[in-house]
């Protein structure tokens, strides 16, 4: 494959300013990508596309936007459509994590808005404002390809993560529809990373440890996940190589999709 198959293309990535998303747009913007970075964290955004910018010399655009909130999206989509020639790959990717361990009745409403209006109506959003402009681009076979991001815990359900875990089925049923809604011109999909050592989790193992020592919960790879095995992933759903997939989910999990069967079933050390 072309080491550089994302040069003259355009990549949109929400998050983009830490962890899977700055991970991601490092591996992008080697293959040639120009990049629009989107976040709130204003200073760590900056930071992020300096860095990248300097390394590769690619076009790094950061921009500032909630992706809950409808105004600033459409804004957002405008500006980006306007810095890119094109926005081939749609990586939405922004999401936050609640405290582990608060069930489903001790929820309140504002929590579970939070979570819901992050974390699934900011990805339907973001490819609401941009999946029929993407499906109108020229290139070919593939117009652009969307990918969203999931969680293993959007597949198995999790009781120390509800809202979350329902936030991210919704994003998986998304990913579906989009696939139905925008092909053949774009592919659509969605992935579901595990229990990876990123900001969402303060950088922290011991902290991702403690979770799932909690929840009895083991990982048959037998370590944590990291930032680069969901690149790696990523680049593979970006590349012409998976141009014939789409409206699947993909598990980058170490196959901790067993969450909850007891700790002593599997000889793992985590
Ligand atoms: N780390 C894991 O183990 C794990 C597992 C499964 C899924 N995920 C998902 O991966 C995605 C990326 O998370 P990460 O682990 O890289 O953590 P992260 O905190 O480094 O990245 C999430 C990014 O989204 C941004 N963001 C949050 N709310 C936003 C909003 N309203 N508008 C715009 N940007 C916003 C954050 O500022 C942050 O930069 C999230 O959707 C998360 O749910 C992470």
């Amino acid at each position: 494959m072309n080491k550089k198959f994302l040069e003259e293309k355009g990549a949109l990535i929400t998050g983009g300013a830490t962890g899977f998303g700055r991970g991601v747009a490092f591996e992008y913007a080697k293959r040639g990508a120009d990049l629009v970075l989107v976040d709130i964290k204003e200073k760590e955004l900056e930071e992020t596309a300096k860095e990248i910018k300097n390394k590769y010399n690619n076009k790094v655009i950061p921009i500032i936007c909630d992706v809950s909130k409808s105004d600033q999206v459409d804004s957002m989509a405008k500006q980006a459509l306007e810095e890119l020639d094109n926005i081939y790959i749609l990586y939405n990717n922004a999401g936050i994590a609640p405290h582990y361990g608060l069930n489903l009745f001790r929820t309140g409403e504002d929590e579970y808005d939070l979570i819901m209006n992050t974390n699934l109506k900011g990805q339907w959003l973001v490819a609401k404002a941009l999946g029929k402009k993407i499906s109108r681009q020229k290139s070919e076979p593939i117009a652009g390809k969307i990918i969203c991001c999931a969680s293993v815990v959007g597949v198995t359900p999790n009781s120390a993560l509800p809202i979350y875990g329902i936030s991210k089925a919704g994003v998986i049923l998304l990913a579906k529809i989009l696939a139905q809604d925008l092909a053949p011109k774009v592919t659509v999909n969605s992935n579901s990373p595990g229990f990876h050592v990123t900001p969402i989790f303060n950088n922290d193992p011991d902290i991702l440890k403690k979770m799932l020592r909690e929840g009895y919960v083991k990982t048959p790879m037998n370590r944590l996940g990291t930032v680069e095995d969901v690149v790696k992933l990523m680049i593979f759903l970006a590349s012409p190589a998976s141009n014939f997939i789409t409206g699947h989910n993909f598990m980058i999990d170490g196959r901790i999709a067993d969450v909850g069967i007891p700790a002593t079933f599997l000889k793992s050390k985590i």
